[in-house]
């Protein structure tokens, strides 16, 4: 291939990216779905950036009133300014939120949805999207030390004699990081919200953001864990909650577009892209209409699914 030419996954993913634009700030190409989440109140947690950013804006887009919930307070409240932009141009203003909270503090978590309810009223929506692939002392720097040293043996023709070992280096305190925020950080906000949806005897939709690394279970040992595991609170409470009208679902996104991405090298990116069968990976906001659905009413016999949305590349 020529410089300056581009592959089809490249193609694709400009192609999906332009389509996808115009909805990013404002309702334009919406039509009839635009308040098909008015008089909602939705909690989007890790809403700084990448998917879950991209979750709250289009979740504001279709009517919700959002609470953005970050670690990163500037980051939450550029996500929100976005949204407000769109609903000034839209003719309307509901008061989205942007709230610091670490998900993983259940004291936090508790405390950002009293503040929540107070502004906004019951929460009937919440996207549990907040996550982490590795934290202090998990052992992943030389796990990832190892694989680079077998991709280079495998680059010339190999045999592989390095064995990409993780476990033997993770300590407690890295192993419980990542749980801490993907499953903990997911069972205390579901919990805050199922009350809020309990005290307020209305239905709702939860949605967690799990990942294909749960069925293929390629990642961090602590992350695919959490992910699954993700999918198990899914299923549990799918049952527990159903004859409340509540519904529990899941997204598992494959590879996608995120600020994570920007960290990992070029070709391991077009590499992995060549094993997509869509030929590239997602952009944030098609993960983000994925979750939208499962939270609206046409979603509405759905309850203990795991929607993927990876480009084909592994099926539940
Ligand atoms: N990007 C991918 O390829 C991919 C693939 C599958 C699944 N996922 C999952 O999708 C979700 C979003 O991924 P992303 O790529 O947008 O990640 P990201 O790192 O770009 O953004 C995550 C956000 O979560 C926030 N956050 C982290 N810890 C938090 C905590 N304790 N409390 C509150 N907020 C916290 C961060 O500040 C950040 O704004 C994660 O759960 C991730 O595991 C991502």
């Amino acid at each position: 291939m020529g410089a300056g030419q581009k592959s089809a996954g490249e193609g694709a993913t400009a192609a999906v990216a332009e389509a996808l634009a115009p909805r990013q700030g404002s309702m334009a190409g919406l039509g009839p779905r635009a308040q098909e989440l008015a008089g909602r109140v939705a909690v989007v947690t890790g809403a700084g950036q990448g998917m879950g950013r991209a979750i709250a804006r289009r979740l504001a887009c279709r009517g919700a009133c959002v609470a953005a919930l970050d670690l990163n307070l500037a980051a939450v409240q550029e996500t929100v300014s976005g949204m407000e932009e769109a609903d000034a141009e839209g003719g309307g203003r509901r008061g989205h939120a942007a709230l610091a909270c670490d998900v993983g503090d259940s004291g936090a978590v508790d405390a950002a949805f009293e503040r929540i309810e107070a502004h906004a009223g019951p929460v009937s929506i919440l996207v549990n999207n907040a996550g982490i692939g590795r934290a202090p002392n998990d052992g992943s720097e030389r796990m990832y030390a190892l694989m680079a040293k077998r991709n280079e043996e495998l680059a010339v023709g190999g045999p592989a004699r390095t064995h990409v070992d993780h476990i033997p280096f993770m300590e407690d305190a890295g192993w419980a990081g990542v749980l801490r925020v993907n499953l903990d950080g997911a069972f205390f906000c579901t919990r805050a919200a199922v009350r809020s949806m309990i005290k307020a005897d209305r239905p709702g939709a939860i949605v967690s953001i799990a990942s294909t690394a749960a069925q293929s279970g390629e990642g961090p040992v602590h992350y695919v864990t959490s992910k699954a595991a993700l999918i198990g609170l899914t299923r549990a409470l799918a049952r527990e909650l159903g004859s409340r009208g509540i519904r529990v679902n899941a997204v598992a996104p494959g590879p996608t577009n995120t600020p994570i991405m920007q960290g990992i090298p070029e070709q391991w990116v077009r590499d992995m892209e060549n094993t997509i069968p869509l030929g590239r990976m997602a952009e944030p906001e098609e993960v983000a209409e994925a979750v939208c659905w499962l939270a609206s009413d046409a979603a509405s016999m759905c309850t203990g699914a795991v929607l993927v949305a990876n480009g084909g590349s592994y099926f539940f």
